[in-house]
């Protein structure tokens, strides 16, 4: 055997298998641009060796075999595969096939049609007088599998058509595929239940599509966009164009970016234009397709083996490669996080050279099972950083190593600690999220500490003018700032020390230092850096608590009754005040002169939203939801009343079972404490609650009923509503002689009207908001 025939055996039994797992499992092994490499090398040997040619190699067919758990559908007319383009020469080559192939005037440019080649899978309806019959996929271009029961839940797939005039048999082509958001969100969901994720658009797409139970396919965000006809039983147009735009008006959805162009350069104009736009598309594309618009040379040209003489495919850069995984190393975040980042064989991606990719964390190490010394598939999607997608496990050498978390922080040599995530989801059972490796060096840790300070002094935090993250890494490398706090204790001449600094920019710097003295309390809260506390939620804890000396000591269960604060970000803020270095921090920052503005009362929302019955469902006792949380509220009015109530008040009050409950509950000392702490607290921030109606009691508009109307400009009505109700307020549709107020904007009619004549006060949006102004503790931003 010569060893072209060697080669080609070998080839043909590599491409075999992944085919297999690209067509049949939905699980490729090797990126796209990989599987066309080798399918161009065997194409190349053949086309020197034609007596090597057999009919059952990859080159000579579509693409795998049908599975078989689906029924098969013959194609009347075959599913074909399209050629490729890779350069602008092999464009021009293809048109000059086409032009010599055609009895056209010479010189006259071929009129094409332009798609972009959608990165999904193909797909056949076929519609009988104009209802949706059958759905198959492509298999291997003339048997593939029926999904009709599939494609039905495909929300843009027409189940009967538009108008009239229709083919009585009408067959359609085109690709089912997953938009970039759609695929986002669907991993992140897979994800989130410990499911599997897919490795691109594609993958998600071809295995949402092929789901045996089609609930599963319904509940996947798929499309369809139609790019050509099958199996007609009468012609359409006499243009490709021509028969998508019928399509189009019986219903299908067609491109958006179908183009006509005139010859080869306009081809290419289309392809650079659309290649401009690709990462702002909303889907994944892999080319552009280029077709002889009319059909009557369509039909003269016809076809080569299985791909049109007609069209072709003219590729952009592959956006996944594969590479070696050189190692990992670990950097440290600003809360210590220690994360993998993997060092790569520099390989070129979409035109950018790639030699670093995000790991994430350890579980997606562990998810995706990668050694050092792996073969990976990278994909750089956008503008997004290069990440490991899969493993190559059939190219794994020997010799490859387990990724291991160094157990001392690769900085500052402090230990790392391992946190084991527990997730709650909303209803009673926990989930594990895996675990998260901290450096517990904090600002000891020049990593954390340089990080810390960067965010520290940011234009949204400190809003430091001046310092910039050079000037932070000497600050922190000469020694002279340890902590936030240090950089209030700086003088001109320990400025005036550094790299690049001279009398006056010293100067400045330390008036900026200066200036930030009186921050907002939301951006000094922010800028403390507590993790998963980013502008909104210190804007929340800042204008619902009022005070530093509040947030600080807030209970996290406390914390949850703020809008947005679930319990896993109450525990972070109540678990960083509780840290004796973190506590030490913020006391040096007060007594070096920062002092944290427009501190004042608890908000009146905080106190409106917290209410004894809301307490009690938070507790999670088995069988006490809030309809029993309310009763109880009723009923007892605080937890001292609850802890001590005998079993037949209970027994009035709520189920057996929920009262059986409650005193299970109650009967831990460790739970019992911490719910009269809860309470204590809320009481001590100045609530004073027995159920949810009496705390509107106290609130300045308590007992007034108000009545928005007309369109509103700084606020939506909603929020409008909001603020009231927080005040105490009642706001209620309709106008009665015991409506309090009336708020007017622009367009109000009837009601201002009814107003007017029962002499209600009236107001408009300024004096709304002047009134607000009034009532509302400052709000801090
Ligand atoms: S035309 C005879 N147009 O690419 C022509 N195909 O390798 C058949 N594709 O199986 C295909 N977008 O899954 C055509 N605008 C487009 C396309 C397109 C994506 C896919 C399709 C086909 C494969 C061809």
């Amino acid at each position: 055997m010569t060893t072209a025939h060697t080669r080609i055996l070998e080839l043909r039994a590599e491409l075999d298998e992944h085919n297999y797992r690209y067509y049949v499992l939905d699980e490729p092994s090797v990126p796209d641009a990989e599987y066309d490499r080798l399918f161009r090398e065997l194409q190349a040997l053949e086309t020197d060796n034609p007596t090597l040619i057999t009919v059952d190699s990859p080159t000579q067919r579509v693409g795998g075999s049908a599975q078989t758990a689906f029924s098969q559908v013959r194609h009347e007319i075959p599913m074909l595969s399209l050629g490729n383009a890779f350069a602008e020469t092999d464009l021009v080559d293809f048109d000059r096939r086409v032009t010599e192939g055609l009895d056209a005037a010479p010189g006259k440019a071929v009129e094409y049609s332009c798609e972009p080649k959608l990165d999904g899978l193909a797909v056949s309806l076929l519609y009988v007088d104009g209802q949706l019959q059958r759905g198959a996929t492509r298999g291997d271009g003339t048997t593939g599998e029926d999904i009709s029961t599939n494609v039905r839940t495909v929300r843009n797939i027409p189940l009967k058509l538009k108008g009239s005039g229709w083919p009585a048999t009408l067959e359609v082509r085109g690709e089912v595929f997953m938009s970039k958001a759609g695929f986002e969100k669907l991993n992140a969901a897979q994800a989130e239940a410990g499911g599997k994720t897919f490795a691109n658009p594609r993958n998600a797409a071809a295995g949402s599509l092929r789901q045996l139970d089609s609930r599963i396919t319904a509940s996947r965000p798929l499309e369809f966009c139609c790019y050509g006809i099958g199996q007609v039983s009468q012609d359409i147009a006499d243009s490709h164009i021509g028969n998508l735009k019928q399509l189009q008006q019986w219903g299908l959805p067609i491109s958006r970016e179908l183009k006509l162009a005139h010859g080869p350069q306009e081809c290419l104009a289309y392809y650079h234009s659309i290649g401009e736009r690709r990462n702002s598309l909303a889907y994944e594309i892999d080319g552009v397709v280029f077709k002889v618009n009319n059909i009557a040379a369509q039909r003269e040209l016809g076809f080569r083996s299985r791909e049109p003489r007609w069209a072709i495919a003219h590729k952009f850069p592959a956006m996944e490669e594969l590479t070696e995984l050189l190692g990992v190393e670990f950097q440290v975040g600003r809360t210590g996080a220690v994360t993998p980042v993997a060092r790569l064989k520099p390989v070129k991606v979409a035109g950018v050279t790639v030699a670093n990719a995000t790991l994430h964390n350890m579980d997606e190490v562990a998810r995706l099972g990668v050694m050092i010394g792996d073969t990976v598939i990278i994909r750089r999607a956008g503008d997004v950083i290069p990440q490991v997608m899969q493993v190559v496990l059939e190219r794994r050498p020997e010799t490859a190593v387990p990724v291991q978390v160094p157990t001392h922080c690769p900085v500052c040599g402090s230990e790392v600690e391992r946190t084991q995530l527990i997730k709650r989801s909303r209803g009673k059972q926990t989930v594990t999220e895996g675990a998260v490796y901290r450096c517990v060096g904090r600002l000891a840790c020049a990593a954390q500490l340089k990080q810390a300070i960067i965010h520290f002094v940011s234009r949204r935090a400190m809003d430091i003018d001046g310092l910039g993250d050079k000037i932070v890494e000497q600050l922190v490398d000469t020694g002279l700032v340890h902590s936030p706090a240090d950089l209030y204790q700086l003088t001109q001449e320990q400025v005036l020390g550094l790299e690049g600094f001279a009398e006056v920019s010293s100067r400045n710097l330390i008036a900026a230092i200066d200036a930030s003295r009186q921050p907002t309390l939301a951006r000094f809260i922010f800028a403390l850096g507590i993790p998963d506390v980013g502008e909104e939620t210190a804007k929340v804890l800042a204008r619902a608590l009022g005070s530093l000396e509040r947030i600080g000591r807030a209970l996290p269960l406390v914390l949850t009754y703020l809008p947005d604060i679930g319990s896993e970000v109450a525990y972070e803020i109540g678990h960083f005040f509780e840290e004796e270095h973190n506590r030490t921090v913020i006391a040096q920052l007060l007594e070096r002169g920062v002092a944290p503005q427009d501190q004042g009362e608890l908000h009146a929302e905080y106190a409106a939203a917290t209410t004894f019955d809301g307490l009690v469902a938070k507790l999670e006792i088995p069988y006490v939801g809030p309809g029993a949380a309310q009763k109880l509220a009723e009923r007892f009015g605080s937890i001292q009343a609850l802890v001590e109530a005998d079993w037949l008040d209970l027994r009035q009050t709520v189920s057996e079972r929920a009262a059986e409950a409650l005193r299970a509950w109650f009967a831990d000392p460790a739970q019992r404490e911490a719910a009269l702490a809860v309470e204590a607290q809320l009481r001590d921030f100045g609530m004073h609650w027995s159920s949810a109606k009496r705390t509107v009691e106290g609130l300045p508009l308590a007992g007034q009923t108000w009545v928005l109307t007309g369109t509103l400009e700084s606020m939506s009505r909603d929020e409008a509503k909001e603020k009231l109700e927080a005040l105490g307020a009642k706001v209620s549709g309709s106008v009665s002689a015991k409506t309090h107020t009336v708020v007017a904007g622009p367009g109000a009619g009837s009601k201002l009207a009814k107003a007017q004549q029962l002499g209600v006060t009236v107001m408009d949006e300024g004096q709304l908001l002047a009134a607000l102004k009034k009532l509302e503790p400052p709000v801090s931003s």
